[in-house]
């Protein structure tokens, strides 16, 4: 039988003690609701800031491309070590194992393959799925300057709206056509559009010349693409300094699992994203890891 006058007497009311609010550490991002902060927080880590996110999603477009001929055996064991896994929903449902850990981003735009004009890319997810298959964010290619510029902005805005009833992030990933220059006017434009049209992180390329402006102009947090595969010291080397100039981490793909060592590339990558590594020591933990592998 409940003790009712001991539940009395321990009663403490801290009437002295104001309340504290407590902030929320993702940049551009302490206005949202609850269910949106907690995917975010499983996005990103709420110690570091940082993501490192594993992108196996270029099938939607371009079909197996190397390194995901099979997925099952070369990115499934590489699950443990990723904060959050891309990839389209196909894939989810028919290779990951639920049990899971790390938080889902699913490719939500698709439409045209590599034989056509890729900005030509509709809303390819309902949201009730997106909700159903437990999805932290929705990722939508956005071609600014592209054929198809205002119907893939279209799309953006579609996502996070449908997003934002349910408390799932959009992730805006900038695209750019193969025409156009990649240089950080080009990125300044491309995620502060995103980031104005309600995007709640944007994905980019790193560029060398004026990385720290993309970053310091975009009101929510960025994230970069690994893009084509680099030697390991130098796919680090574009992780530190991407880090160094205000990402929130990365987003990579061929750099992680087209590597001789995936495992130890993924856990050189963390040591920078998440531990401050240099690119030289984060070098010397993937020659020591893929060494004992
Ligand atoms: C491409 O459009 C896909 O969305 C990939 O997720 C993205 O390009 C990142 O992969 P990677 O690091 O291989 O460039």
């Amino acid at each position: 039988m409940a003790d009712l006058d001991g539940v009395k007497d321990s009663k403490e009311f801290h009437t002295g003690v104001p309340q504290q609010a407590a902030d929320f550490f993702l940049k551009g991002s302490s206005h949202y609701d609850w269910g949106l902060k907690n995917r975010l927080s499983r996005i990103f880590d709420p110690q570091s800031g940082n993501t490192v996110m594993l992108a196996f999603d270029h099938g939607y477009f371009q079909g197996p491309t190397t390194g995901l001929e099979r997925i099952d055996l070369s990115i499934v064991p590489l699950i443990p070590w990723a904060d959050t896994l891309m990839l389209t929903r196909g894939v989810l449902r028919s290779l990951i194992p639920p049990a899971s850990r790390p938080s889902i981003v699913l490719r939500a735009s698709g439409g045209p393959s590599i034989l056509k004009e890729l900005s030509n890319e509709e809303i390819a997810l309902d949201i009730e799925d997106a909700v159903r298959l437990n999805a932290a964010a929705l990722a939508v290619q956005v071609f600014v300057g592209g054929e198809h510029e205002t119907k893939s902005i279209h799309n953006l805005t579609r996502l996070v709206d449908q997003g934002l009833r349910y408390g799932i992030a959009t992730l805006a990933v900038t695209a750019v056509g193969k025409d156009m220059v990649r240089d950080a006017k080009y990125f300044r434009l491309a995620t502060r559009i995103c980031a104005e049209l309600g995007a709640q992180y944007v994905k980019t390329y790193y560029v060398e010349e004026g990385f720290e402006t993309v970053t310091s102009c975009c009101p929510v947090p960025i994230v970069i693409a690994g893009g084509k595969k680099l030697p390991e010291l130098d796919a680090l080397t574009m992780a530190y300094n991407a880090i160094q100039r205000g990402a929130n981490g990365g987003d990579m793909g061929r750099n992680i699992f087209q590597s001789d060592a995936p495992i130890a590339m993924l856990q050189a990558v963390r040591a920078i994203v998440h531990g401050g590594e240099t690119a030289a020591r984060a070098f010397e933990m993937y020659n020591t890891l893929k060494n004992e592998a």
